[in-house]
Order: C-alpha cells, then sequence, then structure tokens
C-alpha cells in the first residue's frame, strides 16, 4: 500500500503518542542497539534516540522513510520488509508499535526478529489484536456487498492475532514470553462523524479500490451511519481498538 505520510503525520499522530508508552515496556538502556521495525514517520525511533540508544528503523514504505529521514536526520533509517530483512548488527531490543499487523507472514517476521537479537535480547511489541476495529471492518464488508463489492468487502487488509495465537508463533521459535496483555483501547477519531471517513482513507483505501467520486461518498457515508450507535459517544466518536502487547525474550 502507498502512505501518504505527511497526512498520517497530521490527522493520525495518535499512533506515535499511544506508543510512548510501550516506549516505557521497552525500558531503555543508554548505549543499547535498537531496532525500530515499522517505524513509518520515524518519531518513536527519535524519541529512542534521545533515551541514549543507537537506533536503526526499517519500514517497508518508501514514502514513510523519505518524510522520516527529513525530519530526523540523525537517526539511521532503511526501507526493509519486515518479513525479510538482516541487519549486520546484533540488537538488544526490537521495538515495534502498530506495525505488525501490516505483516501478514508473522512466522516470518519473528524469525527475522530472532535472527538479529542477541541471546537474552528483547522483542518489545503493540499491535492491533484479535477482534481491533472488528465494528468498523464489519460495517465495511456489509456496506461494500450491498453495492456489488463482496470481493473488496473480503480482503483482509490486516492481520489481528489471538493473544494466543501470537504468542504460541513467539514461542515456537523459541522466544520466552515475559508479559502479554489483549486489552481495549477505544481511540478517539479527529472531527466526529467524518472521522471514519478519514480513518478509512488513510488506513483502509485498499477496500475501495476503482470505485469513484459519487458511489465511494455514498458508501461512506452508508458505513458511518452503521458506524454511529458504536461509535459516537455524546458527539464525540471512539473507534474500537483492540491491542495486544507483549516482551518476549530470545533464550
Ligand atoms: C491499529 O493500529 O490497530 C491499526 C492501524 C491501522 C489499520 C488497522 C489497524
Amino acid at each position: 500500500m502507498k502512505w501518504n505520510a505527511e497526512l498520517y503525520d497530521d490527522k493520525h499522530s495518535f499512533v506515535s503518542q499511544y506508543g510512548e508508552s510501550v516506549l516505557e515496556l521497552l525500558d531503555i538502556k543508554p548505549g543499547e542497539q535498537i531496532l525500530d521495525l515499522g517505524c513509518g514517520t520515524g518519531h518513536l525511533a527519535n524519541e529512542i534516540k534521545k533515551h541514549g540508544a543507537e537506533v536503526t528503523a526499517i519500514d517497508a514504505s518508501p514514502e514513510m522513510i523519505e518524510k522520516a529521514e527529513k525530519e530526523f536526520p540523525d537517526v539511521n533509517f532503511s526501507v526493509a520488509d519486515g518479513a525479510n530483512f538482516h541487519i549486520n548488527k546484533a540488537f538488544d531490543a526490537v521495538f515495534s508499535n502498530a506495525a505488525l499487523h501490516w505483516m501478514h507472514k508473522a512466522d516470518d517476521v519473528i524469525k527475522c526478529v530472532y535472527e538479529n537479537l542477541k541471546p537474552g535480547g528483547r522483542f518489545v511489541a503493540e499491535m492491533g489484536g484479535k477482534g481491533n476495529m472488528e465494528y468498523m471492518i464489519a460495517a465495511t464488508k456489509q456496506v461494500l456487498t450491498k453495492h456489488g463489492y463482496k470481493n473488496l468487502g473480503e480482503r483482509k487488509l490486516w492481520y489481528f492475532p489471538s493473544l494466543g495465537e501470537y504468542t504460541s508463533k513467539l514461542e515456537a521459535r523459541g522466544f520466552r514470553v515475559t508479559y502479554a496483555i489483549h486489552f481495549d483501547r477505544p481511540t478517539l477519531l479527529q472531527d466526529g462523524r467524518l472521522g471514519v471517513t478519514k480513518w478509512l482513507n488513510m488506513f483502509g483505501d485498499t477496500y475501495f479500490e476503482g470505485i469513484k467520486g459519487g458511489e465511494m461518498q455514498e458508501i461512506l457515508s452508508e458505513i458511518t451511519d452503521l458506524l454511529e450507535p458504536h461509535y459516537n459517544r455524546d458527539g464525540q466518536w471512539f473507534s474500537d481498538y483492540k491491542r495486544l502487547r507483549f516482551v518476549a525474550i530470545k533464550e
């Protein structure tokens, strides 16, 4: 998917704001070698650097990396596939915020993370977990099907595993999972009702490939109507995020 990195920073900065609490879990020590996997526009990689660590940050999106490099020239960024990377450093930790659910080949991702860590190194991450955005996904599917786009509605854009599924994969690779939690985090959508369209434009445009102007507006409006009873709380719209967080140690 092609990312709009400007819009991402402008309207979706909550992604890195929430990620700051995942940084607490990372518990950075000065001088550590840390890899930020799926770094997006680089804000959290820069935070990691500010804690005194040496940071390498990768993302599959050239648009995101281009913006990150401009904004944070002191951080070492590169474009790389999370399911197929090798960096010539042994990392103390691999950190990932809100990125692993874009990486469908989870076993390959976990293998790469394992191979790039030092023995005793840690993998600390947050991602969308099972049930993440299920109202948004169900409403999109329902409306696309009604408009004759059943195939688009059935697209699986993201991988949202259960806690058991992801931690089993980690254990199968040789990690010891020392912390894991799957929790609800209703997330405020900016601009109320319009926030649904903005979220889908930013993250879900693959659902709407080939759909044009007027019909697109109709579809977005119908999706928003279906979500209103679930998302609208006295005029503020909260999406149904469910997060999976874990710490896993390479034994
Ligand atoms: C998430 O952070 O949960 C998420 C972000 C974009 C698309 C899907 C999920």
